[in-house]
């Protein structure tokens, strides 16, 4: 027998207070901070969505590991327990610890980019595509043309489009491709999953050329729920099994364990080619800390051994999306226009659609972004023009693709009860909407302003 409601398979052990507060309070909250909600603090948030990245509720176990961390300069026994996991999950022999999933970037794509080489991906992250251009190399996304489309329904939006990627390693020589990473599941284009008939097919083509092919797999084990229930074939396989076979199409992985490590802090490079880890050794040796531990203290490491375990859990994993599915769906079923299907790790609201009356060049993801947080004490996060947008010499806007908010859900910390209260908040929204006003940037710096920028309603 099984029934409707699905009920967070864990019960709470230790509390975190939320503070509430109240319309008005938040107003001048909102104002002191000029307008940008990364500049709020965090005690004066009701629901934080703004990132489900280092924002996951640890387990009972992983308590306890913090406790049995070994925190001894070199081989440690909490490291030794990491790599153990790490080595069993991806299949590779090398593993390299780093403090999160940036650092390993910085050390594997500053080793193989710079001037002249290229990086194909489904979608870079902002931080890889960053990491990337920073080395003097050029990231290209090929995502599949459903995957830029919010309202097409496809299984697998987060595919790479095979054609375009052969296309693109012969235009720029198969010698320049510094690799090719396939992200799992795709964040940027909306947390959609990629199957793994597109990963063995990405691994046919970049066998074919001789090029290196990497997963970004932050979020392997919500992409291999997705395998396991839409791909023919998977239905009855373990999830970690899953994530096993598409490591093995790859040449290595980096991570952000602070997502499916359902840890606060943490990650890691792990690769098949020991010369490749060698080489990267070195330069971890220099930026983050000795071979036995990176970036990361032994309780660190000791908890994303017991994490990367935890989060292949069926029950953990089917609540884990049809939860973020429930959120997405009843959004939908109030006529807000999301990108669908819903993701793993978030949705994704069109700012655009639903303040039709916002002209892009005032930020209507700004605008539903601050309304949320007014309304009803939520933060989410911009991801359009206030994240993207760049200028015209003559200072006019270049908008753009979309005008998205995220919503991010943290793991293992909100109950449906939450989830409840975003959607009632919502609700309240869509009743006053005509009433929304755009933002102006008012300052803002030369990189990443969305994290800094101060903003002014538009009268
Ligand atoms: N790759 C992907 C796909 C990511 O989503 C992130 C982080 C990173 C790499 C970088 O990892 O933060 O540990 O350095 N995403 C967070 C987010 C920040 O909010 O989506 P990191």
């Amino acid at each position: 027998m099984s029934f409707k409601t699905i009920i967070e398979p864990f019960r709470i052990k230790s509390v975190e207070p939320i503070s509430m507060t109240t319309e008005k309070q938040r107003k001048k909250l909102l104002s002191q901070a000029n307008n940008n909600l990364f500049l709020l603090d965090a005690e004066h948030v009701i629901i934080d969505l703004l990132t489900d990245s280092g924002t996951s509720a640890m387990s009972a176990e992983q308590w306890a590991g913090i406790m049995r961390g070994d925190e001894s300069y070199a081989g440690a026994k909490s490291w030794k327990r990491m790599k153990a996991v790490i080595s069993d999950l991806t299949t590779y022999d090398n593993v390299i610890p780093t403090h999160q999933g940036r650092a390993g970037e910085n050390i594997l794509y500053s080793m193989l980019g710079g001037k002249g080489k290229v990086f194909i991906s489904n979608t870079h992250f902002d931080t890889t595509r960053a990491n990337i251009e920073y080395s003097g190399a050029t990231a290209i996304d090929c995502v599949i043309k459903e995957g830029k489309s919010p309202e097409v329904i496809h299984p697998f939006k987060g595919n790479m489009d095979v054609e375009l990627l052969e296309k693109n390693i012969v235009k720029y020589g198969a010698k320049n491709i510094g690799a090719v990473i396939l992200t799992v599941t795709n964040n940027s284009g909306g947390g959609q999953p990629v199957s793994m008939e597109n990963a063995k097919a990405v691994q046919k083509v970049c066998k074919k050329h001789k090029v290196r092919y990497f997963l970004d797999c932050c979020r392997i084990a919500e992409n291999a729920y997705f395998i396991g229930e839409r791909e023919e074939g998977y239905a009855n396989k373990d999830y970690k099994q899953i994530a096993q076979e598409m490591f093995s199409l790859a040449d290595g992985a980096v991570m952000s364990a602070k997502k499916d490590g359902l840890v606060n802090m943490g990650g890691f490079i792990a690769l098949k080619d020991k010369k490749l880890a060698d080489s990267c050794t070195n330069t971890l040796i220099i930026k983050e800390g000795f071979v036995t531990y990176g970036g990361l203290s032994g309780r660190d490491m000791e908890a994303i051994a017991i994490g990367l375990v935890e989060v292949f859990d069926r029950d953990y994993l089917n609540y884990r999306i049809k939860s973020t599915t429930y959120l997405g769906e009843k959004l939908s079923e109030l006529g807000v226009a999301v990108i669908l299907p819903i993701g793993g790790h978030a949705v994704y609201v069109d700012a655009k659609s639903f303040y039709n009356h916002i002209p892009v060049e005032q930020f209507p993801g700004q605008a539903l972004a601050c309304d949320l947080y007014l309304k009803g004490g939520i933060r989410a996060c911009e991801i359009g023009s206030v994240m993207f947008g760049k200028y015209e010499k003559s200072g006019k806007l270049i908008p753009a693709s979309m005008e998205l908010v995220r919503l991010a859900i943290p793991r293992r910390v909100y109950t449906q009860s939450h989830i409840d209260y975003v959607i009632e908040v919502f609700e309240q929204l869509i009743k006053e909407k005509e009433k929304s006003k755009g933002f102006e940037i008012t300052c803002e710096p030369e990189f990443l302003r969305h994290f800094t920028a101060h903003f002014k309603r538009v009268d």
